[in-house]
């Protein structure tokens, strides 16, 4: 199996050399764009892409308003006070997830709750998130509070593992029951979409407003999403990050939180309240342009990947993570489940040394010293998954 993986991945990425895990491609305008950004001396905060990037961002995702930020860390940051993330507060998330999830709960004052993941969408489990409901939270006039720590439970942020869609109609649900905001940690998700829910009920009341048809983006279903636009993702702006919302206010207020909180005049420096310089570079923006432009082809690219990956799994009985009924993925990271923590080791230590980068799934954050001491579920799930789950390259073959 091994050997047949080490030469599939030769074959596609065409080379004898170090092939890493995900690398960027530029294909399309980039250089011309970059240019006339060097020429027009607009290299900072001001300049026309930034807000051409956000009004090709909203089209390209169905959200009604997309604000751009210095990176999606910063974006998540602000997408959380906006949805009234409080210092003391708790936010319900995942542990598998990068860290920037939890920092961004953190920078609010607030603390992460870990629950579970489910095996279809590697992301949030509904099931998981209702038993953890059930068990613990008490829904008073002022919001919903957690029995055991005391503390508000202000916010609900999961997150779409790999670019695999959670499974966001039985999500909302859950969270609409106990009046709790969504965010949505989309950062890995940009092209991912739920094109039917299997799990949504038409009869459920509050839920028809979020049925996901026919096509609905990751990052538009919750009250804010958040876009990650790093240099290893399905796009990149160098470094870069989008909020997502529906919301004309919270977009006003994302805007004008994100720039300083500056009141706008031609020459006068007012500021109403403790803001943030998270502004995107005109200079990203534009880079942010150029490759959103070859967003079809590296949708196609990436999903012929994926099938390349999956009939190989099949042959050489590897278990594979393929996107969840109903939804479409951007396969932005493939991932490989193997049999056990052994293996998995092994796999990695093999295929490093032979220059094909593959990495395990993140550490899970209830296991990382500033998060240990957060209450969490048990996590069955998540822990199975840190044992088996390798990484594979998967960036964009023109
Ligand atoms: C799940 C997740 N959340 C948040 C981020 C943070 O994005 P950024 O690196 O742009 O700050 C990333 C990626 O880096 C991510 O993968």
């Amino acid at each position: 199996m091994f050997d047949s993986f080490i030469r599939l991945v030769r074959e596609i990425y065409q080379t004898n050399d170090f092939i890493p895990l995900h690398e960027p491609r530029f294909a399309g305008n980039e250089k011309q764009y970059l240019l006339d950004v060097i020429d027009s001396t607009f290299v900072s905060s001001v300049g026309p892409y930034v807000s051409q990037f956000e009004t090709k961002i909203a089209e390209y995702t169905g959200a009604k308003h997309a604000i751009a930020a210095v990176n999606g860390t910063s974006a998540l940051h602000v997408a959380l006070l906006l949805a009234g993330v409080k210092p003391g507060e708790e936010v319900l998330t995942q542990a598998v997830t990068f860290v920037a999830t939890c920092n961004a709960i953190h920078y609010c004052g607030a603390e992460p709750v870990f629950v579970d993941v489910d095996t279809a969408t590697l992301g949030l489990s509904a099931q998981a998130l209702a038993d953890f409901l059930a068990e613990f939270a008490e829904l008073r006039e002022d919001g919903v509070w957690n029995k055991l720590s005391g503390k508000r439970i202000a916010a609900c942020l999961p997150m779409h593992t790999f670019g695999h869609p959670c499974d966001m109609a039985t999500l909302l649900q859950v969270c609409n029951q106990y009046q709790i905001p969504v965010v949505e940690d989309a950062a890995e998700a940009l092209g991912s979409c739920i094109v039917g829910s299997n799990s949504f009920d038409p009869s459920a009341a509050s839920a028809n407003e979020f049925a996901p048809t026919p096509a609905k983006h990751c990052g538009t279903f919750g009250k804010l999403g958040v876009l990650s636009f790093n240099g290893n993702k399905i796009i990149t702006t160098g470094g870069g990050g989008m909020i997502l919302t529906d919301d004309d206010e919270l977009a006003r207020q994302a805007k004008h939180l994100t720039t300083t909180a500056k009141l706008p005049h031609a020459w006068k420096f007012t500021h109403d309240q403790i803001g943030y310089n998270y502004r995107m570079p005109n200079l990203n923006a534009a880079l942010g342009l150029a490759q959103l432009e070859q967003m079809p082809l590296f949708i196609q690219r990436k999903r012929e990947l994926a099938e390349r990956y999956i009939t190989w799994s099949r042959r050489a009985g590897v278990e594979i993570v393929q996107e969840p009924n109903g939804a479409q993925s951007n396969y932005w990271l493939n991932a490989l489940l193997l049999n056990d923590a052994g293996e998995r080791e092994q796999f990695l230590t093999d295929s490093n040394a032979q220059g094909v980068m593959t990495r395990p799934l993140w550490e899970l954050m209830s296991s990382l010293p500033m998060y240990s001491q957060c209450q969490h579920d048990g996590l069955p799930e998540s822990q199975r998954l840190a044992q088996r789950l390798v990484n594979i390259p998967s960036s964009v073959v023109l």
